[in-house]
């Protein structure tokens, strides 16, 4: 089955197809980044606007690329939340039209539900049940995939996403926007052990997780040494943050393994691109025994080939959305079914 994915909860605009929910035949990923820049974050309203123009070529591409037309494709898969909603409305509405057009099913999918499938993808062998550490802008979680289309949340960030976390220590540090992948860069060659961070617990949810007291240290640090005009080593301020982050979410992870029994581990978003992380994940799934599947750099930002996995398995599960559907801004990984989109 071949399955038309449409992707633009924020600002990438993406397509893709995907066969049988393993194979990519083919994956475009139109960024904003450099246009949000300037701004120092994503602008919803320029990000809609974006979509809107390049959709079309983006589609048109990903079906051309695979060597298909919208008669030969046998679905449309289409992120229908959690996300900037002016975003989300922008692909939603282009698949719906798509899909009435074509004659072909319209499938929602989650997100989230997307980026924990780029492991389908990254490992054709992988069934559920495993558990995934979700890392990304808007969410940290720890997830229970007891089936393709059932989730369970068993841990979950109080406050700041790891990602968001990133953002903002990296903006603090002059490194721009998106500063994740800045801050690993410049960790590389730090001292992860020069400053001390705590490292916060919730008190009575063990697998639970706080960032944003560790990303005000570091702001607070930049500020005083700013005001006494003193000079920090950057890349050790960079690694140390780094080294706080990705310890709270590897304990996590493996916190929830020997809670569950689990013995199959993965990680989804886009902090899962993260060197130290990945490095700390591997070492200690191998130390333990466990088996670790992560998904390649290319799937693990925002893409559409990831809701082309998770379409095809929503799909199987009859998750076939009628042409009410909406989309929401907000929504548990728990919950994804057509109904729980606003219809
Ligand atoms: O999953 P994603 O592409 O978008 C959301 O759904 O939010 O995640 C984006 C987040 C940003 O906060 C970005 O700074 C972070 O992933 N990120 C990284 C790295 N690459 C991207 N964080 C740490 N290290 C990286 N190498
Ligand atoms: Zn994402």
């Amino acid at each position: 089955m071949k399955i038309l994915a449409i992707e633009t909860s924020c600002d990438e605009t993406a397509a893709a197809v995907v066969e049988d929910g393993r194979k990519i035949l083919s994956s475009v990923v139109h960024t904003q980044i450099a246009e949000h820049r300037i701004y120092g974050g994503v602008v919803p309203e320029i990000a809609s606007r974006r979509h809107i123009e390049k959709i079309d070529a983006v589609v048109k591409k990903a079906l051309g690329d695979a060597g298909l037309t919208a008669h030969t494709v046998d679905a449309v898969a289409v992120t229908a939340g959690p996300g900037l909603i002016g975003a989300l409305l922008v692909g939603l509405n282009f698949a719906k039209g798509f899909a009435w057009m074509a004659d072909k099913p319209l499938i929602p999918v989650h997100h989230i539900r997307g980026h924990i499938a780029a492991n389908y993808l990254a490992d054709p062998g992988l069934e559920p049940p495993f558990l995934c550490l979700v890392a990304s802008g808007g969410h940290s979680l720890i997830v229970d995939v007891q089936d393709y289309t059932r989730f369970a949340v068993l841990g979950r960030s109080r406050d700041d996403a790891a990602g968001e976390a990133f953002d903002k220590a990296a903006r603090a540090m002059g490194l721009g926007y998106p500063g994740g992948v800045a801050l690993d860069r410049l960790a590389r060659g730090g001292n992860d052990r020069l400053y001390h961070f705590p490292q916060p617990h919730v008190e009575g949810a063990p697998l639970d997780m706080s960032f944003s007291g560790v990303k005000t240290s570091v702001v607070n640090l930049l500020h005083n040494a700013r005001q006494k005009n003193e000079s920090l080593d950057l890349p050790s301020l960079a690694a140390c943050f780094e080294r706080t982050v990705c310890e709270a979410l590897c304990s996590r992870l493996f916190a929830a393994a020997e809670q569950t029994g689990a013995t199959i581990l993965s990680v989804a978003g886009g902090v899962s691109a993260n060197t130290r992380l990945r490095e700390t994940l591997q070492q200690e799934a191998k130390r333990r025994g466990l088996r670790l599947c992560m998904p390649p750099l290319s799937l693990t930002g925002d893409n559409a080939a990831m809701i082309g996995a998770q379409g095809y398995f929503e799909y199987q599960a009859g998750h076939i959305a009628p042409p009410s559907l909406n989309a929401v801004a907000t929504l548990s990984v728990e919950r994804g079914a057509p109904q729980d989109f606003a219809l």
